[in-house]
């Protein structure tokens, strides 16, 4: 006899309830650092020359820079963006540079650390004075 009883069975899966939620919380990703004080990356005039006194040094907030002058005159320029936690320096005694955030303290003749927390040198520019202007840069 023919009629068979055609058991299809089909079980239809509605799985919706099973799909993982994923990553809706992990989209907030800025791309961040734009406010990141910075050190130059193109020359930039600074001033004239004898606002450097032989044997100190003078701190350019603005563009955070220090530039020092030894006896026999020669410069040198550092980025003052603290090797910490990258704080701007925003305090020089003498020859010496203060970081406001965690009391480093840096040579401005040399870079050198003077004071923890900070272990690392100041980044050197290039300097050089052009008719008796200042003109600091990246390091080339
Ligand atoms: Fe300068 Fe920490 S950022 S001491």
């Amino acid at each position: 006899m023919p009629g068979r009883p055609a058991p299809s069975r089909r079980t239809v899966l509605r799985g919706a309830a099973l799909a993982p939620v994923a990553g809706l919380g992990a989209a907030a990703c800025s791309p961040g650092g734009s406010t990141e004080p910075a050190q130059p990356t193109a020359p930039v005039d600074l001033g004239a020359e004898s606002e450097v006194p032989r044997g100190g040094a003078a701190l350019y907030r603005d563009h955070n820079v220090v530039v020092s002058r030894g006896e026999d005159g020669t410069f040198a320029a550092y980025s003052t963006i603290c090797t910490h936690a990258r704080c701007p320096i925003n305090k020089l005694e003498g020859t010496t540079l203060i970081c406001p955030c965690h009391g480093s303290e840096f040579d401005a003749a040399t870079g050198e650390v003077l004071r923890e927390p900070a272990t690392v040198p100041l980044a050197a520019l290039r300097v050089e004075v052009k008719d008796g202007r200042i003109v600091a840069g990246p390091d080339a």
